[in-house]
């Protein structure tokens, strides 16, 4: 059976797009997002309830074994992408363009032209204040922009490693005046990796567009984790992820947890917070 016709059962029994997730953070109902990055899985978190599907380049560490995000290519992308998307019909899918594709607002153009053909219906971008031009030219353009602050992977060498950011009072007020230029230049959604669950509460407040978190605390609107993480897979798994398969029987049920435990506000607890 082709993944196009899994039945959602359980899952999701509508289109989400930009407005369900604005409304979802208006009323203050948490909304679920998983990195994968093939049809199977893409089937099964339909099925599981998963809003976000986010074709990360995280691939390049998770299922081709590099050890950053920064050999990622176009192609790569693209591929992932148009796989996912033949697997779910219903969540909304987020691609990321990869390492020096946007480095200019007409070079974000052109890629995120052809990330969006290969079937995403959203882009996500790494950075702050000298991204703001090229979210106001693609929200513009009709391309909805996922903004991506905090541990912004495709900077890891010039972080010096994969550290928290936005501890001490100067980073942590960078971040947050990042956050609201990028949310008037258009962004409509926002990505805070590895900060302080009390710097991303303040941004969550501060902002009309609604904020993913990934070790960032519970405050978020909501939550996104990468697959081999939920499954378990990761040889060294980070501080913020958690293994949801051994508390179920099988894939979909690990999903399932997921998606309860963030919407109950269970996951993530303390232990998977930077305070
Ligand atoms: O590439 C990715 O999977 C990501 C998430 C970890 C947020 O950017």
């Amino acid at each position: 059976m082709p993944y196009a016709s899994v039945s959602s059962e359980a899952g999701l029994n509508r289109p989400i797009t930009i407005n369900t997730l604005r409304k979802m953070k208006a009323q203050g109902d948490k909304f679920v997002t998983v990195a994968l990055y093939d049809a199977p899985m893409a089937a099964m978190a339909l099925k599981s309830g998963v809003e976000v599907l986010l074709v990360g380049d995280s691939l390049g560490m998770t299922v081709l074994g590099y050890d950053s995000t920064i050999p990622v290519t176009m192609e790569q992308m693209i591929y992932h992408v148009e796989a996912v998307k033949r697997g779910n019909s219903l969540s909304l899918i987020m691609g990321d363009m990869p390492f020096m594709t946007y480095a200019t607002p007409e070079q974000a153009m052109a890629n995120a032209t052809r990330i969006m053909q290969a079937g995403a219906h959203m882009v996500k971008i790494e950075g702050g204040e000298w991204l703001a031009d090229t979210v106001r030219m693609l929200s513009e353009r009709g391309i909805p922009v996922c903004a991506h602050l905090g541990l912004t992977p495709q900077s890891v060498n010039k972080f010096g490693g994969f550290r928290v950011q936005g501890r001490d009072q100067a980073q942590a007020q960078k971040i947050l005046d990042d956050a609201r230029l990028l949310d008037q230049a258009g962004a409509d959604l926002l990505v805070l990796e590895c900060v302080p669950s009390a710097l991303a509460q303040a941004i969550t407040a501060a902002v009309d567009m609604p904020t993913i978190g990934i070790g960032a605390g519970r405050e978020t609107d909501a939550q996104v984790l990468v697959i081999n993480d939920i499954l378990g897979l990761t040889p060294q798994p980070p501080k913020f992820s958690k293994n949801f398969l051994v508390e179920a029987e099988d894939i979909p049920g690990a999903l399932r947890k997921y998606v309860g435990d963030v919407k109950n506000g269970v996951f993530p607890d303390e232990v998977h917070t930077f305070g």
